[in-house]
């Protein structure tokens, strides 16, 4: 196979694979699926376009990349791996132990490639911290932080449709993979107790329209003893930040705003001395550039979007270097988040995060549909709030779409585009 030919499912934050695809020889959009699609949408000549994922998925492709809601990636990449396509799932990669063991399963017994889309893994200063870390630079792991901060609030009525939209009923350990996915990758360490914590809903988010509380904050056990910071939502100021101590030094992305084409730097403290106390700080900086650079250079999320589909391609086409999040892995990811709400439900109660590679533990888990979503949990229904169901009137919706609200965002939109 020298193009792989290419299934969009979603086509909202899908645009991405457009992108991509528009760029590089080796990989082909043949097809795309959206219940409702926008004219910007209507796809370009020769690639078909289906409404329902059952026709779609019938389609002569090689892979599907999935970016349909987050709370249901697990069955659509079950049916794809199932009928032989290759998988690129967004965030999140499930919603639940059961959906988790089924995913796991299936990408064994298919032999189908999974790979997971934390694009936040690959944005320049994770992908800096990882090299020098894999190069022994940092030492042995020991303390990392992580964080994935969003004020979501002046883009919301363009990024969900309603009271039943996954974004407005996430719960708020939920959305957990932008801040610890990239400490996973770099480290390659498991993830293996998590306490959860929780801040709660205040104006901003009810405004919004939110059921849930603002942030989630995870504290993670690793394999070895280390331990991981990690906190995601929605706060009144952006940023993305990842920092990791090794016995070496300490390592950190600069303190970015959540916004495209930043994300570059990273900087190293090196202990000079192996005595701490000792040593002169020893202050380096990383600006990383690779043989793609260029060709990533205006791919969203500081170029990480290219990175992720560049992995996947290349995986796909059999190259062992290929970078990509595997099914387990994007477990690893994945879980603390969901373990740390049930740690949250159960009052900060310390709890075991399953190791889906074992037997053992799939069995315990199987039958395990605990989730915020009617449609999958059945009698094992979760609030979305710890402190109580929050009651949203309904012209909090009606009135996001405004002629008002619409200009908010193409306010926001303009100032975002002129900061890069
Ligand atoms: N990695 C990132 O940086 C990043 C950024 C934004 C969004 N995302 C992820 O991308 C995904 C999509 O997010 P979004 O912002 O586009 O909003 P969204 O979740 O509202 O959009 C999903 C799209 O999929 C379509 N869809 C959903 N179910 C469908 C079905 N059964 N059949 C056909 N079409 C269906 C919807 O019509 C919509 O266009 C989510 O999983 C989200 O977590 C990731």
């Amino acid at each position: 196979m020298d193009k792989v030919r290419i299934g969009l499912f979603g086509c909202g934050r899908g645009s991405f694979v457009k992108k991509y695809c528009q760029k590089v020889q080796n990989a082909e959009l043949v097809a795309v699926c959206d219940k409702v699609f926008e004219t910007q949408d209507i796809p370009d000549n020769g690639i078909a376009h289906y409404t329902k994922f059952e026709d779609f998925i019938k389609h002569d492709m090689d892979a599907v990349v999935l970016a349909n809601y987050a709370n249901e990636h697990a069955p659509f990449a079950i049916k794809a791996m199932k009928a032989g396509k290759h998988v690129l799932s967004e965030v999140l990669p499930c919603q639940c132990m059961k959906e988790a063991v089924e995913l796991v399963e299936t990408a064994e017994a298919t032999g189908m490639i999974y790979a997971y889309s934390e694009n936040y893994c690959y944005m320049p200063a994770p992908r800096e911290m990882k090299r020098l870390y894999l190069a022994g630079e940092l030492g042995e792991f020991e303390y990392g932080e992580g964080e994935y901060i969003h004020n979501c609030e002046p883009l919301w009525c363009s990024i969900q449709d309603g009271p039943d939209h996954w974004r407005n009923n996430m719960y708020a350990n939920f959305y957990c993979t932008h801040s610890i996915g990239p400490l996973i990758h770099i480290t390659g360490l498991r993830p293996i107790k998590v306490t959860g914590f929780e801040l709660p809903c205040n104006s901003r988010t009810l405004r919004m329209g939110r059921k849930a509380g603002a942030v989630g904050i995870e504290m993670i056990t690793l394999e070895n003893g280390a331990m991981l910071k990690s906190i995601h939502g929605d706060l009144g100021k952006d940023s993305v930040w990842y920092t990791i101590y090794g016995s070496k030094g300490r390592m950190e992305s600069e303190r970015e705003d959540v916004r495209e084409g930043e994300h570059a730097v990273c900087t190293f403290r090196k202990n000079i001395d192996q005595f701490e106390g000792e040593c002169a700080d020893h202050i380096e900086t990383y600006r990383p550039t690779d043989a793609l650079t260029e060709l990533a250079s205006g791919h969203g999320h500081g170029s990480s979007d290219f990175y992720v589909m560049y992995n996947f391609i290349e995986k796909i086409l059999g190259n062992p270097e290929a970078d990509t999040i595997d099914v387990y892995e994007a477990m690893d990811m994945f879980l603390p988040g969901l373990f740390a709400y049930r740690s949250v439900l159960e009052g900060g109660k310390s709890m075991d995060i399953p190791n889906l590679r074992f037997a053992a533990d799939r069995e315990r888990y199987r039958y395990d549909t605990a989730c915020v979503d009617p449609k999958v949990a059945g009698n094992q229904l979760l609030p979305s709030y710890s402190k109580g169901s929050i009651e949203i009137p309904d012209e909090v919706y009606q009135n996001m779409y405004t002629p008002e609200a619409k200009m908010r965002i193409e306010r926001y939109l303009t100032r975002e585009k002129n900061k890069r």
